[in-house]
């Protein structure tokens, strides 16, 4: 006869996490192909499947100092649309549901026209992107990975969670940006609003919110990337 103490003792007891057992791994066509994906991500010149919302502003005159930090502003957002990229393929790499699949790859795609755009607002400014992208990817692409392994609900509350971080952060861009820099401006809101869908496409889908201590660590690495990316 079981024990009552130990049935209710068991049953208050966290569940244990995966073990090593537990954890999918990808096969190798699979690795080769996000490793395909990475190296043209990180590598060929993005090519967006929207206009420019930047296309028909008037090009505003910059200060000096003002255009240093506009370029630093737009190499920020191009290093967080190649992480963008590089979360989603881990995302969608990591789900087992193919509709899970496709609707993170749906959203890598929209994330590639803001890559293309702050690509081509970086180099009308004279500006280069991040010499770190190679780890941004990567370790954007391990997190996407590690959320997928965890079930689509999780990983869809890390892409509601992300998408409000960055929705944030593009609002605080907005206000320090320039007002003559309508073209940096005119990206940086289309931006914000594909951001918004994003995340209001990952709440629709049954996302579950994360524990205030894991929004609390994205935002500080959040806060690391964008300082180090300002520079270098
Ligand atoms: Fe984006
Ligand atoms: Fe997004």
């Amino acid at each position: 006869m079981s024990n009552p103490l130990f049935s209710l003792l068991k049953r208050m007891a966290p569940p244990a996490p995966p073990s090593l057992s537990d954890l999918k791994f990808p096969s190798v066509d699979s690795v080769l192909n996000e490793v395909d994906k990475a190296l043209r991500t990180l590598a060929a010149k993005p090519v967006a499947n929207r206009p420019n919302p930047s296309a028909h502003t008037h090009e505003g005159q910059l200060a000096d100092g003002e255009k240093a930090d506009v370029i630093g502003m737009m190499r920020v957002n191009h290093v967080g649309e190649i992480c963008a990229q590089a979360l989603y393929q881990g995302q969608a790499l990591a789900s087992a549901d193919p509709a899970k699949k496709a609707l993170f790859m749906h959203a890598a795609e929209e994330e590639a026209d803001h890559l293309a755009w702050t690509q081509e607002r970086l180099d009308e400014l004279g500006g280069r992107p991040s010499l770190l992208n190679p780890i941004w990817y990567a370790g954007a692409f391990a997190l996407g990975y590690v959320a997928g392994q965890l079930g689509d609900k999780v990983s869809l509350g890390f892409m509601a969670e992300t998408e409000r971080q960055v929705e944030q952060h593009l609002n605080s861009h907005l206000q320090r940006l320039p007002s003559q820099d309508l073209a940096s401006r005119a990206i940086v809101e289309q931006m914000k609003m594909d951001e918004i869908e994003h995340g209001k496409t990952a709440q629709a889908e049954g996302a579950t919110a994360l524990p205030l201590p894991v929004k609390m660590a994205m935002t500080g690495m959040s806060k690391v990337m964008t300082t180090l990316a300002h520079r270098i």
